[in-house]
């Protein structure tokens, strides 16, 4: 997969991506990441990006002749998604990042200052996402939690017993709580049936665990979450037991 990233501030990558399993994703070929300049291809003497809003207000508004010919230079001819970063975007999910995990080559457009000129948008960019609902100063630090979600998707970046399928949110459900040694921990032991070696027993505990933790704090994720008929039954038993 290749990501390419458009931004005011390179350096802002360099850390994030050099570190850990993002770095070991650029080591093994299974991603390219490039990081290109906004500023870069601004025509103007002063290598402005920005100017004052039309209508008058605060802020700064990212020019769309300098960011439309910077996303055109980097853009071949194949159909990557170019990927504005912005709090009115659709909202990251891992249904999204796995979509996205499917794409070869992604280009993610970090916004600044006070918003980009509407006419960049119309022009240059396909898809817009945020990371929730909350106002970073720039898109960049979305950008870094958009990659990281999709590139631990990349069948290889976390190893062949990638445990990606057991994730919080893989199956619609949170993780439930995981144990390691020691087996006593001021005084907290670890449930039996995880040192049981009953494989079918240990995966029952795990399902329920998982219903039981998202049942407690989210609720919501049930009402679309994949149920089998066991896990209703189990989750009726939980909601029988609290009204008991
Ligand atoms: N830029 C500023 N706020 C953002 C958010 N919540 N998500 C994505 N990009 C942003």
């Amino acid at each position: 997969m290749k990501i390419e990233v458009l931004t005011l501030f390179p350096d802002m990558f360099s850390a994030v991506m050099s570190e850990s399993m993002m770095w070991k994703a650029r080591e093994r070929g299974l991603l390219d990441f490039q990081v290109h300049n906004i500023r870069d291809y601004a025509e103007n003497k002063q290598r402005k990006v920005d100017d004052s809003p039309y209508g008058g207000g605060g802020g700064m508004i990212l020019k769309a002749d300098v960011l439309a010919r910077a996303i055109e230079a980097v853009k071949p001819d194949d159909d990557a998604p170019v990927i504005l970063l912005s709090p009115q975007g659709r909202v990251l999910t891992h249904r999204v990042a796995a979509e996205l995990s499917q794409q070869p080559h992604l280009i993610l457009v970090c916004g600044h200052y006070e918003g980009v000129d509407e006419r960049a948008r119309q022009v240059a960019i396909s898809d817009e996402i945020s990371i929730g609902d909350y106002v970073l100063t720039g898109g960049e630090l979305a950008a870094l939690v958009l990659i990281d979600a999709v590139v631990r998707l990349i069948p290889g970046v976390l190893g062949a017993e990638g445990a990606q399928h057991r994730d919080s949110h893989a199956d619609g459900l949170l993780e439930g709580p995981h144990y390691t040694r020691p087996p006593e921990f001021r005084g907290l032991g670890v449930p039996a049936v995880l040192t049981s070696g009953h494989h079918a027993e240990v995966d029952r505990w795990r399902r329920r665990q998982a219903l039981k933790r998202t049942w407690e704090r989210r609720p919501d994720l049930l009402e679309t979450a994949p149920l089998s008929e066991e896990d209703r039954a189990y989750l009726a038993r939980l909601r029988g037991e609290a009204e008991a």
